[in-house]
Parts: C-alpha cells; sequence; structure tokens
C-alpha cells in the first residue's frame, strides 16, 4: 500500500512523471544502442561489396530524387514470405555505403533491394517509360523523361569526395577518374579495363538503348541492375555471421 501511494505522488505530478518516464526510456534506449557499438559483427563480414560506381552513384541520385523511396523499399525482411518473393534477407553490410540508406518501409511497389539482374536493361526502359506497357495493372508513375534527360557529369567527383567525407572508402584515384569510369561504364566502344578494376561486377555497356547518349536513364538503369547482386553469398558463412 506505501509503495502505491508513493507512485500516486509521481502520477499526480506531470513533471515528475515526465522525468521518470525519460529516466526509464534512457535505461531502455542505451541498452539497445550501447551494445551496437561494440559488437564486431554489427556489419557482418562479407565478400563483394564495394563502394558505388559513379555512373551507379548517379543513378541512385535520380533515384532519390525522383522519391522511388515513398513507393520502394530496399529491405528484405528475414520472413519466410519475404525470402521466397525477393531473395536472401538483406544484411547490414549490403547498405553499408549507403549514404543516405533507403530501407524505407513503404512498399507501394514490391522492394527493390535485390532487383539487380531480375529484369533485361530493355525491360527496365520500357518499364520506366510506360509502366503499364509492361505490367498492365500498375500504379507506378511514368518516368519517360529520364530517357531524354543528358546526365550532367561536370565535377562528378565532388560527388565521390562528399560521399568520402561520410566515410565511404572512396580512393583518390577513384576520384580522379570518376568522370572518364562514369562515362566508359555506360560506353559500349569505351576502354572498360579501369572502371572494372575499381568496380568488380559493373555492368558495362548501354543501358538506355540509346549508345550515342548519355542520360539519366543510362545511370538509373545501371544503378537497379547493380542492386543485390554484389555481395557473393556462395562466401557467406551465415553462421559465422551471427557468433
Ligand atoms: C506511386 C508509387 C511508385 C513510385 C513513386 C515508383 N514506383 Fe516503381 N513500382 C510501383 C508499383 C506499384 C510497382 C509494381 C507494378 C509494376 O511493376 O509496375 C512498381 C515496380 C517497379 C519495379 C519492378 C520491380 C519488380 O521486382 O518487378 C521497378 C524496378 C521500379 N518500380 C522502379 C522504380 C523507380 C526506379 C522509381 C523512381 C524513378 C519508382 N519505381 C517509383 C510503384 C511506384
Amino acid at each position: 500500500m506505501a509503495l502505491m501511494d508513493k507512485h500516486k505522488i509521481i502520477e499526480k505530478n506531470a513533471t515528475l512523471l515526465l522525468a521518470g518516464s525519460l529516466f526509464v526510456v534512457t535505461i531502455g534506449g542505451i541498452v539497445e544502442i550501447a551494445p551496437l557499438f561494440y559488437l564486431e559483427n554489427t556489419i557482418e563480414k562479407v565478400e563483394g561489396m564495394r563502394p558505388y560506381s559513379p555512373l551507379e552513384l548517379a543513378g541512385r541520385n535520380v533515384y532519390i530524387r525522383e522519391g522511388c523511396y515513398v513507393c520502394h523499399s530496399q529491405m528484405i525482411r528475414p520472413f519466410r514470405d519475404e525470402v521466397e518473393r525477393y531473395g536472401h534477407y538483406s544484411l547490414a553490410a549490403e547498405s553499408m555505403y549507403d549514404h543516405p540508406f533507403q530501407w524505407g518501409s513503404k512498399r507501394t511497389g514490391p522492394d527493390l533491394a535485390r532487383v539487380g539482374d531480375r529484369y533485361s536493361n530493355e525491360w527496365h526502359v520500357q518499364h520506366m517509360i510506360e509502366p503499364r506497357s509492361v505490367v498492365p495493372e500498375s500504379v507506378m508513375p511514368s518516368y519517360a523523361f529520364l530517357k531524354d534527360t543528358p546526365l550532367d557529369t561536370r565535377n562528378f567527383g565532388t560527388h565521390l569526395v562528399a560521399q568520402q567525407r561520410v566515410g565511404v572508402p572512396y580512393t583518390d584515384e577513384m576520384v580522379e577518374n570518376a568522370v572518364a569510369d562514369l562515362k566508359a561504364q555506360a560506353d559500349p566502344n569505351a576502354d572498360t579495363s579501369g572502371v572494372e578494376a575499381r568496380y568488380p561486377k559493373a555492368k558495362l555497356g548501354d543501358f538506355d538503348g540509346d549508345p550515342a547518349r548519355l542520360t539519366e536513364m543510362d545511370a538509373l538503369v545501371a544503378y537497379l541492375q547493380m542492386l543485390g547482386t554484389l555481395v557473393d553469398f556462395s562466401t557467406y558463412d551465415e553462421a559465422a555471421g551471427y557468433r
């Protein structure tokens, strides 16, 4: 009875109640968050992750600018229905170079974390120009203008520098070659040895169906085709990841 009386004092005093609630929430927060800074396996060790190639990064910028994240998430939850539909659940390592991350929770359309390699470039271009021409019931808006918008490559190295500042391990060599790499990745006639060496597994060639022009569509499709394809799951040891 005495204890309940004391609790009443807190309940009747808004300031005390607020201070008490904050205190309790703080303890809960610390217990949940603090270990993440000390655990060695917060980000599991995987092979294959690398910073985005300049063309992919440009595509990612378009993705963010157009608000694709408003309808699409990029995080496959570890539930059976999700894994069967989209593939292996997303690993923290797969978004370690994402600034900002694109996880999201709003799914008007499907999750895109592993959409890379699922369709051809032609399908993506057609789908972006007019979604209903390939998926009749689609409610996705048309982004046809991307195919007519030249990609702005001026000073693209500065985008890499900005990413460097927030911890993405772009080397000075990558920054110096940013514009050249960006153009080479989307040019079927270019020497792509530099891009391939710096960005393993980067998809090469024309993306938007018009090899003569470098458009925002090229960049966006290059980005989409890379999503979820970097981590080598054949060498990923699931048990080790959770030791
Ligand atoms: C208003 C909501 C909405 C917006 C905004 C939107 N989408 Fe979609 N998207 C959908 C819906 C719904 C589908 C499923 C039907 C279809 O395939 O068109 C879809 C499907 C897709 C697919 C095919 C996925 C699969 O696995 O079949 C891709 C790729 C895609 N969207 C990319 C994008 C990109 C890139 C943007 C931004 C430029 C974007 N979407 C913006 C709603 C949206």
